[in-house]
């Protein structure tokens, strides 16, 4: 089949890629000159594992093409795919600015039926002011034409994405006409052999089913994250008790690590999203709300720790911080709770030497040439003359250290985990003073 895919974002190339890889012709579309140059030359913007070799090999197949030519773009595929960004407006709810400015783009342009697939996560009602925009354009050109709006939304996690596209669980598609979920189902049947993955729903439930999936899962980590706080003032382990609900297939183990706040481009901005268009409506959604304040409050515990055991004063210490991405296998670090950590280390006067595997060159873009910050080729070499040690992402690197060595290069032999990722006992055998999320240990 024919593809066109409008955003070389995330979502947009992971979804070209794959698709292209499947067999079908994809041509990705985006208005950033640079970008489409530097994908010609074969770079790819953003670390995602097992995504550059398939995206090669396609564009040597010449099944997959990037350009910024919106005519050959709209000409190209029976289905359009708008993967463009849907970033925070002021207050929260989601940008539809550049969804819309593909819309138009599309109704402009189009000579014959077209499929618009909204594939960003986008409010409910969108596919209706997509569909308006699309017959405002084709009404000025003076054009009938038949076109389909479907809500198709993606659930790709960040490192990995490629895998989550080409197994997905589920497929949801929100379609209101037998033409185009008949072309859906073609282009989607690689990835659907073995068993049936496909959800067919109408277009409202599936623009709001991808909202409730990624807001129950913040749910799950807030709520976790509140017991934690609970279990630490209680003289609990939220460790066990993690293990233990988990195995209630009802719980469930999945989603329920607690730690120093969820981050990253989904959660924080989809929670907020949700709830701000309940707002729109006069629905107040408390739970909502909710999930979003701890989150905010969980990012400040490890600084809160750190401030407590340093009894306020932080002026001039040098802290050594392991883990910058907002999760691991990604150099990704919007909302990261480790900018939060460093921020409020520098406003308290204290210095950084932090390391990351993948976000180094992510954290030179943010914070420049910010004081206070140096960046570290190794996470041994963060450890040099530091006071403390904070640890914001399990990278896996990270997981089975050199205890002795950390020991030996701190001043104050300390650690704040906020991953949970050692047993405390490995810790103070070797002198270590370890405070972790929720165990009720030096808290
Ligand atoms: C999330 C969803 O998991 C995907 O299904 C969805 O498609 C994607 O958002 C999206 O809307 O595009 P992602 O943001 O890549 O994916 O990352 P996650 O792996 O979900 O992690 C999100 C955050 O939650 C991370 O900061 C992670 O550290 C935190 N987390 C996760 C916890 O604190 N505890 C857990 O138990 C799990």
């Amino acid at each position: 089949m024919r593809i066109t895919i409008f955003g070389t974002g995330y979502v947009g190339l992971v979804s070209g890629a794959c698709l292209a890889d499947a067999g079908h012709h994809v041509v990705c579309v985006d208005v950033d000159e640079n970008k489409v140059a530097r994908l010609r030359e074969g770079h790819i913007p953003i670390y995602e594992p097992g995504l550059e070799p398939i995206v090669h090999h396609n564009v040597e197949a010449g099944r997959l093409s990037f350009t910024t030519d919106a005519d050959e773009a709209v000409a190209h595929g029976e289905l359009q795919f708008i993967a463009v960004g849907t970033p925070p407006d002021e207050d929260g709810s989601a940008d539809l600015q550049y969804v819309l400015a593909v819309a138009r783009t599309i109704g402009s342009r189009m000579e014959d039926y077209r499929v618009i697939i909204d594939k960003s996560t986008v409010p409910v009602g969108t596919a209706d002011k997509v569909a308006v925009a699309v017959q405002e354009e084709l009404d000025k050109r003076g054009k009938k034409l038949d076109f389909d709006v479907v809500s198709n939304p993606e659930f790709l996690k960040e490192g990995a994405a490629v895998n989550d596209f080409m197994k997905p669980d589920r497929i949801i598609v929100g379609v209101e006409s037998d033409r185009a979920k008949e072309l859906l189902r073609e282009a989607y049947y690689p990835f659907n052999r073995n068993h049936e993955r496909m959800i067919y729903m109408d277009v409202r439930s599936a623009e709001l089913t991808k909202y409730a999936a990624n807001a129950m899962l913040a749910t799950k980590i807030s709520f976790m994250n509140e017991i934690a706080n609970l279990a630490e003032r209680l003289g609990a382990d939220v460790e066990h008790i993690r293990r233990g609900i988990g195995s209630d297939p009802r719980i469930g183990y999945h989603f329920i690590y607690p730690g120093c706040g969820y981050g990253g481009s989904c959660f924080p901005k989809d929670v907020k999203a949700l709830a701000r268009a309940a707002r729109a409506i006069d629905y107040e959604a408390r739970l909502l709300d909710a999930v979003e304040d701890v989150n905010d409050a969980q990012k400040h515990v490890l600084f809160d720790k750190l401030n407590h055991h340093f009894k306020g004063d932080l002026k001039g210490k040098t802290i050594a911080l392991w883990g910058l991405a907002f999760k691991p296998n990604t150099d990704d670090m919007r909302e990261a709770p480790s900018r939060t950590v460093m921020e409020s280390i520098w406003k308290a006067g204290g210095q950084v030497q932090a390391f990351d595997p993948e976000a180094m060159e992510e954290t030179q873009r943010i914070y420049g040439d910010q004081a206070g910050l140096h960046l570290c080729g190794t996470k041994e070499q963060a450890l040099k003359n530091a006071d403390a040690l904070v640890i914001c992402t399990e990278w896996k690197e990270f997981r089975s250290p050199d205890f002795e060595l950390i020991a030996k290069n701190l001043s104050h032999p300390v650690v704040f985990d906020g991953r949970n990722l050692y047993e405390p006992e490995m810790l103070t055998r070797r002198g270590l003073t370890y405070y972790a999320i929720g165990r009720g240990l030096n808290q």
